[in-house]
Formats: structure tokens, C-alpha cells, sequence
């Protein structure tokens, strides 16, 4: 949940009427606009569109999933659904690859803020954690039980509860997208219409990034007796999405283990993340993404050791791995 790019504070504000200064007065009636405008173009700025219906400020929209091989919590019956990778998030960046984050302290459910002030410094604002009932319990009453049953199953946590990583994801990054923003939702709007239309639309955009799948394909699945090239996993994923992921890897470093010894190539050695970037078109609720390279700003395409062979796939741990 940490990441290496440069983190701005484009100014937390508590206004419940608008997240971002100049928020259009519009009446917010998306469905009507005919022509989209796509995030990150130049009629995507609030003098032009309607904020909540287009993407103003975080136009770089990011599904991040993760690949994990335990969850720490297998005796309380979290464990890992079986041939596929599970959900991270749904992240807005800027269009220039900066981000910002705990745009809206209002919506603050994060038992465990990180960082625990807006822009990670100590002269941040501080991020209060939340102490409030496991977001669970706000489901049944909404009629929310099968997004319930489909985050519990495909976003999964690692040491701690489900729930903390689904808080965690909305707090710190859907209150930073213009079109999540509360006012987007009308006056008559119930409190955690935001939050179900968060979780709904980042489940829409990981339905269709079978990561797996696409790995599968190029005969890259999970092993604990053979290693990948990240050549190889960069061809099959690029393959699948039509533009290049990031692709993260954590572990030791190539040069710290026996069979990169006294190489210069330090990336991590275990795969453990894929972000794909999407440009939208209109709302990010749409799901009308274009698909574009994880360096369209200028970042990295990976932090994994590039050496030929350098990469595990690990399987899952026995008994972290659901039926
Ligand atoms: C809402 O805004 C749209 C677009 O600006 C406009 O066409 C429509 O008439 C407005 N509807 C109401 C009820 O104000
Ligand atoms: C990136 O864009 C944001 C939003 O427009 C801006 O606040 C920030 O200063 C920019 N950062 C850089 C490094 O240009
Ligand atoms: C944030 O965490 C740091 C490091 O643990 C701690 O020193 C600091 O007091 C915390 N700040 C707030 C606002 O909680
Ligand atoms: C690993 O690689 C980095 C970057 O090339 C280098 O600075 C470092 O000295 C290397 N470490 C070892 C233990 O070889
Ligand atoms: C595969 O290796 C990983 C990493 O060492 C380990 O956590 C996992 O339990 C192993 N899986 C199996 C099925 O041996």
C-alpha cells in the first residue's frame, strides 16, 4: 500500500459542498452528456465539464490488484480465492503521475491511516483513525449482501481484516476522484451511496483484467521450482491488456540472493502487484477506460529484477487458498 512516486497535497478540504475548489454548480445529470470527455484531455478541467461527471483532478485512473500467497488470518477463514489475483484498488492520480491522498477526512474509515497525515509528513494534516463498527455491518441494512459476498471473497487483506484494506481504499483514494465526491450523489443521496458505488465500479474494472488468465495463457502460472523472466511476464500481461502495466515485486533483492550475487541488478524477486492505467472517459464510473502504458507520465514500468530468470511466481501457501 506504499509506493515510491511523489505524493502532493492538493489542499485536504472538510467542505462537504465540494472537494476541489471551482466545482461546477451543475445539476450532475451524467447520463445525459452524449459525448464524454476523456480524463486528462484539455476540456477535462471544471471550467469546462461538469466535476462530477468527468474527471477533473485524479484523470489517471489506476485498478491494482495483488498477488499474495498467504493472508496471515487462514485460522479466522480469510483466505485467497483459487486462479486468480484479488483487488487492491481503484486509484486516481493526477495526469502528471503525483498523487494525492485522504482528499476528504469527512469519509475517514481507515482504522490504521497510511500515512497518518495527508501528505506523509509531520507538517501534514493528521488523519484521525477511524473507531467506528467494521464496515461490514453497513451492507445488510443498504441491500448490499452480494457486494458483501464478492469483496470477501476477491479482496482480501493481508494481517488484518478484509474490511480495513476496503476502508483503507476509499478513504485514502476515492475521496480524492472528483466524480466520487459527495455532492455528485444529490441532496437526497443516503450516506454510503459514495462508498457501495466505489466499491461496485472497482469491482467492474477488475472483472476485466483477468491477470491470471492472461499469465496463464503465455504458460506463466504459480510455481515453487521454476522462475520467470520479467521480459516474459511483461510480454503476456501486455499482450492481455494492450498496453504496458507496472509490475511490482517484492521480496529480496536479485543482487542480495545467492543466484544474483555480485550482480548489479537489485529489483525485488517476487511478483506481487499489477497496475494497469486507464485514461476514462467521462466518470470513472462508467468503466469506459482507454487503456494506456503504466509510463504515459513518465513513472516505471516495474520494480522487479530484470536478470532472465529472476522472478518467482510463488504458489499460494498450503491452507491459504479457498475451495
Ligand atoms: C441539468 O443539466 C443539464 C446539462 O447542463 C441540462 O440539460 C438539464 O436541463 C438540467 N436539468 C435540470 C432538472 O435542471
Ligand atoms: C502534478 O499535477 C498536480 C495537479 O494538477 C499539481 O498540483 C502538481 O504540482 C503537479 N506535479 C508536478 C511534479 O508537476
Ligand atoms: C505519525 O506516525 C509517526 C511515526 O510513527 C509518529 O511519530 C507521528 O506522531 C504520527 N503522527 C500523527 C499525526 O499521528
Ligand atoms: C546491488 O545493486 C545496487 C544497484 O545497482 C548496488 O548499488 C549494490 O551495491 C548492489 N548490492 C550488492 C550486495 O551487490
Ligand atoms: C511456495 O513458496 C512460498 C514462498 O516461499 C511459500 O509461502 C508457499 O507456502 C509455498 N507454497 C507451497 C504450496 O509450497
Amino acid at each position: 500500500m506504499y509506493r515510491n512516486a511523489f505524493a502532493v497535497l492538493a489542499g485536504a478540504q472538510l467542505a462537504a459542498a465540494g472537494l476541489y475548489p471551482n466545482m461546477t454548480p451543475d445539476n450532475h445529470t451524467c447520463i445525459l452528456l452524449a459525448d464524454p470527455v476523456l480524463s486528462c484531455s484539455e476540456d477535462a478541467v471544471p471550467e469546462k465539464v461538469d466535476s462530477c461527471c468527468t474527471e477533473t483532478y485524479g484523470g489517471l485512473v489506476l485498478q491494482t490488484q495483488f498477488w499474495s500467497t498467504h493472508t496471515g488470518l487462514e485460522s479466522e477463514g480469510q483466505v485467497l480465492p483459487p486462479y486468480t489475483w484479488t483487488i487492491h484498488g481503484l486509484w486516481p492520480d493526477f495526469c502528471n503521475g503525483s498523487y494525492t491522498q485522504y482528499c476528504d477526512l469527512s469519509r475517514q474509515y481507515d482504522p490504521q491511516p497510511a500515512p497518518n497525515t495527508t501528505n506523509g509528513k509531520p507538517d501534514g494534516t493528521p488523519v484521525p483513525p477511524y473507531t467506528g463498527p467494521s464496515l461490514e455491518t453497513l451492507f445488510e441494512p443498504h441491500g448490499k449482501l452480494d457486494l458483501l459476498a464478492y469483496m470477501k471473497k476477491y479482496w482480501i487483506n493481508q494481517y488484518a481484516p478484509n474490511w480495513e484494506l476496503w476502508a483503507h481504499e476509499f478513504s485514502k483514494h476515492a475521496t480524492c476522484f472528483s466524480t466520487f465526491d459527495t455532492e455528485c450523489y444529490g441532496p437526497k443521496a443516503s450516506k454510503y451511496d459514495d462508498l457501495f458505488n466505489f466499491y461496485e465500479t472497482v469491482i467492474a474494472y477488475y472483472k476485466a483484467l483477468p491477470t491470471w488468465g492472461w499469465l496463464s495463457a503465455a504458460n506463466i502460472r504459480p510455481s515453487n521450482t521454476t522462475s520467470y523472466s520479467l521480459s516474459d511476464v511483461q510480454a503476456a500481461l501486455s499482450l492481455g491488456y494492450g498496453a504496458v502495466p507496472y509490475i511490482g515485486c517484492s521480496g529480496p533483492k536479485y543482487n542480495q540472493t545467492e543466484a544474483g550475487k555480485g550482480s548489479l541488478d537489485n529489483g525485488g524477486t517476487q511478483l506481487s502487484e499489477v497496475y494497469y492505467y486507464y485514461h476514462v472517459y467521462g466518470a470513472a464510473q462508467r468503466n469506459q477506460g482507454l487503456r494506456v502504458g503504466a509510463d504515459i507520465a513518465g513513472g516505471s514500468v516495474s520494480s522487479c529484477a530484470k536478470a532472465p530468470g529472476a522472478i518467482w511466481y510463488y504458489e499460494r501457501a498450503a491452507g491459504s487458498e479457498s475451495a
